[in-house]
């Protein structure tokens, strides 16, 4: 892929977005910064030399005109990676419906937006590659509804669009990271309890960084991975990948050690 170009980035002002715009900067995309949060938005777009866009993402008149002018400033865009994104940390029947659809509407919604937006551009101009974050919640329970059930439609989303969007010469797969430092969490992971639970469930030991998830992200948007589309990364420490017996694992593997 000719990394010329315009990577739009959304939820670009913070965590995981922001460093997808780093990393997607350093391989020589021009970066249009969307977010809700003006100031912050502004912050990345300075660091990467790109161009900011205060931009609620549920709100497609002005995604529509925010692209547009992302396309005229850098031309057509070769990346988009769908990111801004909330949460509602609440159990399904203490939601109301307004929460269930906020969060509904940013997480799943949005991202429907911004493909809408971005990808007749994206072909006009040739093609390019879509990631779009999802999360281990879509693939596993992790409390909390509205989040689980969006994310399960990104992923689901993103399995559908592989073909359609496959004529046009453009990929489309996500990445699921698992817990990773951001604006998202950082009030869970602020309580001793929750960080060290979620350490001790994630085989390699630590809590993500947004760079940890980047990476990921800059692989598939890029000519490493021409190769793949439809798919999902799993970016999580290994957090999904195994049953986790806690204390019980090494009374587990005593039974083994007794028979020998
Ligand atoms: N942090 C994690 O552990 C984790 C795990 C799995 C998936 N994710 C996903 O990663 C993505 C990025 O989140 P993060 O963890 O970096 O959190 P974050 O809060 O640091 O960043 C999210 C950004 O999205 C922006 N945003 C929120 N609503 C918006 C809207 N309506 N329109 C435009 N911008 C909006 C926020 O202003 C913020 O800058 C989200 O989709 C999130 O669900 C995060």
């Amino acid at each position: 892929m000719d990394n010329s170009g315009c990577a739009v980035v959304t939820g670009a002002g913070s965590g995981i977005g922001r460093a997808c715009a780093l990393r997607l900067a350093e391989t020589g995309l021009s970066i249009a910064a969307l977010d809700a949060d003006a100031a912050a938005a502004e912050r990345t777009a300075k660091e990467v030399g790109g161009a900011a866009f205060a931009v609620d993402v549920t709100d497609e008149n002005a995604v529509a005109s925010a692209v547009a002018v992302a396309d005229s400033l850098f031309g057509s865009p070769k990346v988009l990676v769908n990111a801004a994104g909330i949460i509602i940390r609440k159990k399904l029947l203490d939601s109301t419906v307004d929460e269930w659809r906020r969060v509904v509407d940013v997480n799943l919604t949005g991202y429907f937006v911004l493909l809408k937006q971005v990808i007749p551009r994206m072909a006009a101009g040739g093609g390019g590659s879509i990631v779009q974050i999802a999360s281990i919640a879509g693939h596993t329970g992790y409390g909390f509804s509205s989040y689980t059930a969006a994310k399960g439609g990104v992923l689901a989303l993103t399995r559908q669009l592989a073909a359609e969007l496959a004529v046009d010469g453009i990929r489309i797969n996500s990445v699921s990271p698992g817990v990773v430092h951001s604006g998202l969490n950082r009030d869970t992971l602020s309580h001793e309890n929750i960080r060290s639970a979620t350490v001790a469930n994630t085989p390699l030991g630590r809590i993500g960084e947004p760079d940890d998830i980047a990476r990921v992200v800059a692989f598939l948007a890029g000519p490493g991975a021409d190769y793949v589309t439809g798919t999902d990364l799993v970016a999580d420490g290994g957090m999904i990948s195994t049953i986790h017996w806690g204390a019980a694992g090494g009374e587990l593997h005593s039974f083994h050690a007794q028979e020998r």
